[in-house]
């Protein structure tokens, strides 16, 4: 089997995800998805580095590497591409769009019946400041989001239309959502990873704000995973159709999970310190079967 690892950047999950593939057999070749170019007038015009002659059957997607618009759309162009000429891509293109867009997964979230807090997503500073006069008040805040945001950057409360930015500071959508406040004063939420289907890892993140990022100084903390919230992190990756993703969890105040986020390109570096689970592992063994399934059976010839 020929298996692209696109990893543009995070040289720990690079590493964990070769190795893991590797031990299950296959042989990788890293690539970065920056370095696919396209080549019209000849033989077929996608040319991924490693892959001189033929396609790989299978592109495990560790992440896609900010950049422009113009250059975003291009590489999910391209992953679109090896898609249609019947590349297993993990995560699929598709669920990457749909969750790396924020209002999409609030959407798809809501229509799948799954509880989430309110959101509103708007374009014009107006109709926000409509939303924010009528849902927010002082003490009563909306979280304000960028649409494409990660990593807990960029969070911003909004209690008055007057706190709001202009257009240009939210590259024009204004994705609003209630804050949720937490009971108990601790601030936790918690992360559960999901692959295949299944919730095979979760932590507690706690902060100490209202952002419980990783990346934000959140800390991991083992968590002995209700089936509620696996169950509630299962659902919400089925209804983006993410093929592995970590989930964020908060809870409603009443013994349940609202769910907050999608990621189609989770980080797992803080669940690994809490969890046996070697999630690598688990997104390599799934990744390789969804390739194996997806390749049309060798013919043997019964005369042998
Ligand atoms: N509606 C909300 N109410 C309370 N806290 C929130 C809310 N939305 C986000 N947060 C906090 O901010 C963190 C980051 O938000 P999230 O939606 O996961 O975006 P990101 O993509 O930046 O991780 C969450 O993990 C949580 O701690
Ligand atoms: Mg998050």
């Amino acid at each position: 089997m020929r298996i692209g690892l696109a990893a543009d950047n995070g040289n720990w999950h690079k590493a964990r995800l070769k190795a893991a593939l590797e031990h299950l057999g296959a042989e990788p070749v890293l690539f970065s998805l920056a370095d696919v170019a396209i080549e019209t007038g000849g033989r077929e015009p996608l040319r991924v580095p490693g892959f001189p002659d033929a396609l790989p059957d299978g592109v495990l997607l560790r992440t896609v590497a900010g950049g422009t618009f113009e250059a975003t759309t291009m590489r999910l162009g391209v992953l679109h591409a090896l898609v249609a000429s019947g590349t297993t891509v993990w995560n699929s293109p598709a669920s990457i769009e749909r969750s790396v867009d924020k209002a999409m997964t609030s959407l798809l979230i809501d229509r799948a019946g799954l509880p989430t807090p309110d959101t509103f997503v708007c374009s014009k500073r107006e109709a926000a400041a409509a939303i924010v006069a009528r849902e927010a008040g002082p003490g009563r805040p909306l979280v304000l989001k960028p649409l494409f945001g990660s990593q807990g950057e960029g969070l911003q409360l909004i209690e008055t239309p007057d706190d709001l930015p202009g257009e240009d500071a939210v590259s024009r959508v204004y994705y609003l959502q209630r804050y949720v406040a937490r009971s108990d004063g601790l601030w936790r939420d918690y992360r559960v990873f999901v692959c295949e289907g299944r919730a095979i890892a979760g932590m507690i993140r706690e902060g100490d704000g209202w952002i419980t990022n990783v990346h934000r100084g959140g800390r991991p903390l083992p968590w002995a995973m209700p089936a509620a919230a696996a169950e509630r992190a299962e659902a919400a990756a089925a209804a983006v159709g993410v093929d592995y993703t970590g989930v964020d969890l908060v809870e409603d105040g009443q013994g349940g999970f609202l769910v907050l986020e999608v990621n189609s390109m989770p980080a797992w570096s803080g669940l690994q310190k809490v969890t046996e689970v070697d999630i690598a592992l688990a997104v390599a063994r799934g990744f390789l079967a969804a390739v194996r399934a997806a390749r049309p059976p060798r013919l043997v010839s019964a005369l042998g």
